[in-house]
């Protein structure tokens, strides 16, 4: 079993980006604890980022057939993105959204998702933490699908 962990636009700054609303935490120490939990549970992990929104649709489409879920923290792309969202559609694999922040408790124009639509479930609101919870999730998920 092989997770794909995708990250969107900004989410590079993590760490000096608005510390105040996302934490201290870098990608790089996000990644190291994901692959840290990932091994731990025997699960094979890919763990990328990019600003782009064709590449990360592309990456969506890579997925099929080498991964078996994505967990997705789209940054803004949550909010704006059909194209993500049809991609995943495109793909049926399992998808989670993501988010450090509780989105719910912020801007109006963060409420909506296109990614929510096609997901399994959502996850918000835990910092970096919810990446692990994320994976357990995505862990559970497949496991009751067998
Ligand atoms: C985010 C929330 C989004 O609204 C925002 O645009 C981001 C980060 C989060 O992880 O909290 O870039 O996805």
């Amino acid at each position: 079993t092989s997770l794909l962990i995708l990250n969107g636009p900004n989410l590079n700054l993590l760490g000096q980006r608005q510390p105040h609303v996302y934490g201290a935490t870098t990608l790089a120490e996000i990644e190291a604890i994901c692959r840290a939990k990932a091994q731990a549970m025997g699960l094979g992990l890919d763990f990328a980022q990019s600003n782009s929104e064709g590449a990360l649709v592309d990456a969506i489409h890579a997925a099929k057939g080498t991964h078996d879920g994505i967990i997705l923290n789209a940054g803004a792309y949550t909010h704006t993105s059909i194209a993500l969202m049809d991609a995943i559609s495109s793909v049926e694999l399992p998808a989670i959204e993501l988010h450090l922040s509780n989105v719910h408790a912020r801007e109006e124009f963060r409420h909506v998702s296109y990614i929510a639509r096609v997901a399994v479930g959502v996850i918000c609101g835990f910092g970096p933490a919810g990446y692990e919870l994320a994976i357990d999730a995505m862990a559970r998920h497949l496991e009751a699908r067998k």
